[in-house]
């Protein structure tokens, strides 16, 4: 029970003031646990239920995609809050979803395929979600709620929540911030000695209560049993009619709970999205934190305000990443590649070494000390081996290219399979469309392609074989040919005196006649 109150600044970036004679969070933040290393949440995790409230319409997106769906930095909203409550190794992740049910449904199926969904048909506010989550089955253990639509939290600080609660031994613990701004949000309210006595909404606040600048983030802990207990006592008699979740703390304070509020100090965490202003805001602000993250493991960010960089990325240290590019998806880059500046690279891999300059990649896997760019369209299946090159305004496809190999200038090359050491000339068009079908065109090693080739598929060109420029190559062409697929050239002598007499072509002509 409530004995004595403690407001501690932590040196995790949490203030904790709590009321409570079991609290002992100081010397305890992770890493500095007695005997033992970081918190692994999924060694205490075994009693971890999170519930996930993601049924609110959104109404402030005036979008057709549901809320939580809505992307940033590679992620949905809800995808992001997923990412973080799955680190913490939960025995039941359920998600309450309402708005565009089917959609959010069929989103968690692919990235959370072991979560719950719990249908909430009539928005009744959150205490009505959480009371449906607790219906098919109250848990025993822990219990951590959280919105859907908050992308900034990290995992650490859940972590850090969750050892508040359970060191101090909680019935309920609130992860609250100071907000420069705090219009809209649910206030804080403690008592004279610091301990938290309940949450007021923004539109039940009075005045007094408005200038309160501590916020609820809208993150709890609780102990089950406890919630359990406390959630059926809800009432609606509030501004909007509904049941709010906040007010079980009081509820649970007035049976004689111990409940901690645990301050956060980066109020950038707790940030919830609700409109396209602050999707905005908040894309700016998790490019930055991933931009700084990266920075200090090594990489090199010339701009880190126009590098966009998704949480699904990986970058190794000393790579150089130039201004205005994207790296997207499940983008794997490799020490030493330097990308940009205006570069986006959507589910490619680029080994050591690479360069990729102003160009726009999918789905490719880009070889090491391969040169790309600039102005080269790869689209998926494109494989470049080690020290190859796609040069200015070459588009590729469903093709690889072995080692050394180079199509340096204005091609096209799709579906083929190039060897080592060829070169394609300027301007080669591998056409690989029929009208009806796609067809493939096989160029071995060591190759010679003439500028202004067509390779028309299906066709092979075996090793060490060239082929004239300007051919169109309908047939195969064997090791060490010369395939030469054009009319030889014949000149018309003195054309251009009889059929453009007059004209300053022609009495240049004259005129060098007349030098001899
Ligand atoms: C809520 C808190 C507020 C806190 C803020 C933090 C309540 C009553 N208020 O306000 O104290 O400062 O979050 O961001 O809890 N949801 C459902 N079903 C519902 C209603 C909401 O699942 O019937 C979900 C929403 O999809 C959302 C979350 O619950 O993900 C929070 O609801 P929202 O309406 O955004 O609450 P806030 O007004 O932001
Ligand atoms: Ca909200």
């Amino acid at each position: 029970m409530v004995t004595s109150t403690t407001c501690n600044e932590g040196e995790y970036g949490f203030r904790h003031c709590v009321v409570a004679s079991t609290w002992a969070f100081e010397a305890q933040g992770p890493g500095s646990i007695p005997g033992g290393g970081a918190i692994r949440l999924h060694t205490v995790s075994s009693d971890l239920h999170i519930i996930v409230l993601a049924a609110g319409e959104g109404t402030r997106m005036k979008s057709a995609t549901p809320k939580v769906l809505h992307s940033i930095c590679g992620r949905t909203l809800l995808g992001h809050v997923i990412s973080a409550v799955t680190e913490l190794n939960p025995k039941d992740l359920a998600v309450v979803v309402g708005a565009g049910r089917e959609s959010v449904e069929a989103h968690l199926a692919e990235i959370a395929p072991r979560a719950r969904t719990i249908f909430q048909e009539r928005r009744g506010g959150t205490g009505h979600a959480t009371q449906l989550a607790l219906a098919d089955a109250a848990p025993n253990g822990t219990v951590l709620i959280l919105a859907g639509d908050t992308p900034m939290l990290t995992s650490n600080s859940l972590s850090q929540l969750l050892e508040v609660h359970r060191a101090g031994k909680f019935g309920a613990s609130v992860l609250t911030a100071e907000h420069p701004d705090p219009t809209g949000y649910g206030r804080i309210i403690r008592g004279d000695d610091g301990e938290l006595l309940r949450i007021v909404e923004e539109r039940d606040a009075d005045d007094d209560q408005k200038m309160i600048f501590e916020i609820n983030s809208g993150v709890y802990v609780f102990d089950g049993k406890l919630l359990a207990g406390a959630i059926g006592k809800l009432s609606d008699s509030n501004s909007q009619g509904e049941l709010y979740l906040t007010d079980v703390i009081e509820i649970m304070r007035n049976e004689g709970a111990s409940i901690a509020a645990a301050m956060i100090d980066d109020f950038i965490e707790i940030l919830g999205v609700n409109d396209r202003v602050q999707l905005a805001e908040s894309a700016a602000l998790l490019r930055d934190r991933i931009n700084d993250n990266l920075m200090k493991s090594g990489v090199t960010i010339t701009d880190p305000t126009t590098t966009w960089v998704d949480a699904t990325a990986s970058v190794a240290n000393d790579v150089i990443l130039l201004p205005g590019s994207a790296i997207a998806g499940t983008t794997k880059i490799e020490s030493g590649a330097i990308i940009g500046p205006r570069t986006t690279l959507i589910d490619c891999t680029v080994a050591a070494g690479a360069t990729v300059i102003e160009s726009y990649c999918t789905g490719s896997a880009i070889g090491s000390g391969a040169s790309v760019g600039p102005f080269t369209f790869l689209r998926a299946g494109t494989d470049l081996g080690p020290h190859t090159r796609a040069g200015a305004f070459v588009e590729m496809k469903n093709s690889s290219v072995g080692e050394g190999s180079k199509v340096p200038h204005l091609s096209y090359v799709g579906d083929a399979t190039i060897g080592v050491g060829t070169n394609i000339g300027a301007a080669t068009i591998f056409v690989n469309y029929d009208g009806v079908d796609k067809h493939r065109t096989t160029v071995g090693d060591h190759v010679r392609i003439g500028s202004d080739s067509m390779l028309v598929a299906p066709i092979s060109v075996g090793d060490g074989a060239y082929t004239a420029a300007g051919s169109v190559i309908t047939e195969d062409v064997p090791a060490g040919a010369m395939g030469v697929g054009r009319s030889r050239q014949r000149n018309v002598l003195g054309w251009v005196l009889r059929k453009r007499a007059g004209t300053k072509s022609a009495d240049a002509a004259a005129k060098s006649e007349k030098k001899g």
